[in-house]
């Protein structure tokens, strides 16, 4: 496939971008046939911004504070994806409630990273409710967005175990190592056709990998 024909990613974030280091990582090595072509971050501080003009990559800054209210962002936000023309938007720890018009414009393309094993801990401070319920495993899930907040249907789920000496910090450390593995995957089954928004709809249960990367529960038809 010639560099014209890479998929074309747009990132939203709004503040480290481990996530979007790891899905750059995965276009320069390969992983991925696809190209970031836009960045978009609702904060200017977001270290994001750095990790893609080190990378060449295109940045928008669409601050949250300059728009009166959810409805007017999201109508600068929707326009500035459809000006890059992406085939996949991916959402990596952009911490902005979307409306249901957005979402559905999009939906179907539109995916984001949540650091639970969803439908467990939608919403915040996932590992510090997991770590309380006393849970033995504990992940992150790549899903599609819906308008009903990290309740999309499942493409991956990235499992590990809690172990004694886990805190909320190490957790959180260990999680973002799983992610930086899922998501580049996931992206990769879309890219090549091996999930969609249907498909993952119907499915019953998503697809499971461990720390290492491999698989250990296949998607369910
Ligand atoms: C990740 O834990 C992701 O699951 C959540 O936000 C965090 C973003 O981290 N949505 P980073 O900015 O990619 O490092």
């Amino acid at each position: 496939m010639g560099a014209t024909n890479k998929a074309r990613l747009a990132v939203l974030a709004s503040g480290n971008g481990s996530n979007f280091q790891a899905i750059i990582d995965a276009c320069e090595d390969g992983r991925l046939d696809a190209q970031i072509v836009l960045l978009i971050v609702n904060r200017p501080s977001a270290y994001a911004l750095e990790r893609a003009r080190a990378h060449g990559i295109a940045t928008q800054v669409i601050d949250h504070k300059a728009h009166p209210d959810r409805e007017a962002f999201d109508a600068v936000l929707a326009e500035a994806i459809d000006a890059a023309h992406p085939d996949w938007i991916i959402m990596a720890g952009f911490m902005r409630i979307l409306t249901d018009g957005f979402v559905n414009r999009f939906l179907g393309r539109l995916i984001n990273i949540h650091p639970s094993l969803l439908p467990k801990y939608p919403g915040l401070d996932t590992h510090a409710r997991a770590l309380g319920a006393g849970d033995r495993a504990h992940g992150a899930t790549v899903h599609f967005v819906t308008p009903t907040v990290d309740a999309g249907p499942p493409i991956v789920q990235g499992q590990i175990e809690i172990t004694p000496d886990d805190t909320v910090e190490r957790l959180k450390q260990r999680i973002h190592g799983i992610e930086h593995c899922i998501y580049p995957l996931a992206i990769e089954w879309l890219i090549e056709g091996k999930t969609d928004f249907d498909r993952a709809s119907a499915q019953t249960n998503p697809a499971v990998v461990d720390a290492s990367g491999a698989q250990i529960v296949p998607p369910r038809p």
